[in-house]
């Protein structure tokens, strides 16, 4: 289930208290990077739960051990998830294991230290990708310059249906992708406080890059 915002449908904030306990784990300066690289996975599957709600069904005919019956089935809808490099790599296991057929994007960004402006530096896409529905993943949305331009990247390349998945959202990255892409659903863990003079979430977790790959 998802909390209501001010920021209207397309804003999926996480109201579960699994959800909210293990981001308090990952919150906590202390918590060792094995365990936070296992809980970005887990709340990726949660997330992906949410994200995946109006994904259309079909039926099909089964022989349960009693009788046949016509269930419900996914209708086959293609998938590609698109991790921005390097954090949102993190967030592709627990996308694949609710979705495994889902073919892998990856686009290559960092975020300029002084500036805040993204930096595109890979994309490498599958061939099919614009008849896919695309869930872009990285677990901080801060002052949204990234998520806005791997969805300008996505669109340029004739992606149409693009939800986007984050574990911890800022007010300011929120209301950025809004007015940017008013199409794009966003789906996130948590919506913190702020933004710091250095373009970090607050409370946030900290640096999440490194503190799934323990580069700090
Ligand atoms: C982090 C994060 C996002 C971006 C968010 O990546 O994973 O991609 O910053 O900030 P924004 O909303 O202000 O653009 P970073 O640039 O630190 O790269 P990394 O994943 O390689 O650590
Ligand atoms: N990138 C991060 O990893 N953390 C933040 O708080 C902001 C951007």
């Amino acid at each position: 289930m998802c909390k209501q915002t001010k920021y209207g449908p397309k804003v999926h904030i996480m109201d579960h208290p699994l959800v909210a306990h293990k981001l308090t784990i990952m919150r906590d300066k202390h918590t060792s990077v094995k365990d936070f690289r296992e809980i970005v996975s887990e709340i990726g599957m949660l997330i992906t739960y949410e994200a995946t709600r109006d994904l259309p069904l079909t039926t099909k005919t089964i022989e349960t051990p009693l009788c046949k019956a016509d269930m419900p089935t996914l209708a086959g809808k293609k998938f590609a998830v698109v991790p921005i490099l390097r954090a949102g790599l993190g967030l592709v296991d627990g996308v694949l294991r609710m979705v495994p057929s889902a073919r892998v994007g990856h686009i290559g960004m960092f975020r300029d230290e002084e500036t805040l402006e993204p930096h595109l530096y890979f994309c490498k896409m599958p061939k099919d990708v614009a008849d896919r529905d695309i869930i872009i993943v990285d677990p901080m949305l801060a002052t949204g310059g990234s998520a806005d331009m791997a969805i300008a990247e996505m669109k340029k390349r004739g992606c149409k249906n693009i939800k986007l998945m984050v574990l911890v959202a800022a007010p300011e990255g929120v209301e950025y992708i809004i007015s940017r892409h008013p199409d794009v659903d966003i789906y996130a863990g948590a919506l913190d406080d702020h933004l710091n003079e250095n373009g970090y979430i607050v409370p946030g977790l900290g640096d999440a890059g490194d503190r799934i790959f323990g580069t700090k």
